[in-house]
């Protein structure tokens, strides 16, 4: 699979990166700036060494144009924007947004509202042609990066109105076995996922954890 990700030079991105390049994934990962992606591939390729065979830096443009599937790592205010700039080269791909829309009141996070519903919806208003899913919002950053940590178990709820996008969303979660990708249903569920988040983080705030999402068998 070729997993491209703009933005891939933020915690997010570069942990997701470096968690699919370990399982032998072929991953791309794009900036605005060239030459940020190729420093944050030297740091990927120092720190974990043979593990990062397969990464490749590249400009969010060519990143969007060469890969099979696209992950969005931007920061949510620029998620949006950056699928609308790329979205002739996002035409026909899996494109998933994993942005959260939050913003800190005390001691807790809120969500921020989105006029469209939820991000992924906005992504697809602005790359209509794109197969967009959501996914991936409440696996920490730090979490992926640290390739050695065996806690790292958690569910992942993919949301795509699209199958092919849901399917390739699935898939690409699955490449790393400890998560699992269940099926969330239609796009618009990701307004649930993304203000979960926020809840998520304060929890985590007020027990001092850092809990991603598993879901249990009620009985
Ligand atoms: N951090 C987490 O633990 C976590 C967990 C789950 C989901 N998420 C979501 O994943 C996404 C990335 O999180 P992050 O913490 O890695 O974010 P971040 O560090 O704030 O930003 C990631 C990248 O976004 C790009 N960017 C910033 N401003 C931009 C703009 N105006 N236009 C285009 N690109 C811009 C930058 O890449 P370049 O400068 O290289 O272009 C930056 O490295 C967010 O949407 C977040 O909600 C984060």
């Amino acid at each position: 699979m070729k997993i491209g990700i703009l933005g891939g030079t933020g915690p997010a991105g570069s942990g997701l990166a470096a968690r699919l390049a370990a399982r032998g994934q072929k991953v791309y990962v794009g900036s605005r700036d060239p030459a940020k992606a190729e420093a944050t591939v030297r740091e990927l390729v120092e720190r974990w060494g043979p593990r990062m065979a397969h990464i490749e830096p590249g400009s969010n443009a060519d990143v969007a144009a060469v890969a099979e599937i696209v992950v969005l790592g931007t920061n949510a205010r620029a998620t949006a924007p950056t699928a609308a700039e790329h979205a002739s080269r996002l035409a026909g791909k899996p494109l998933v947004s994993m942005a959260n829309a939050m913003r800190r009141v005390g001691s807790s996070f809120v969500p921020v509202p989105i006029e469209e519903g939820s991000i992924a919806q906005a992504v697809q208003k602005a790359a209509p042609q794109a197969l967009v899913a959501a996914a991936l919002h409440h696996i920490p950053a730090a979490a992926l990066m640290d390739l050695d940590k065996p806690t790292l178990v958690g569910d992942v709820v993919v949301v795509a109105d699209d199958l092919e996008a849901m399917r390739a969303t699935q898939a690409m979660v699955s490449v790393m076995p400890e998560l699992r990708a269940l099926d969330g249903g239609p796009l618009e569920n990701a307004i649930g996922l993304e203000a979960f988040c926020a809840v998520l983080l304060t929890v985590n705030v007020r027990y001092g954890g850092k809990a991603t999402l598993r879901l249990m068998p009620a009985g």
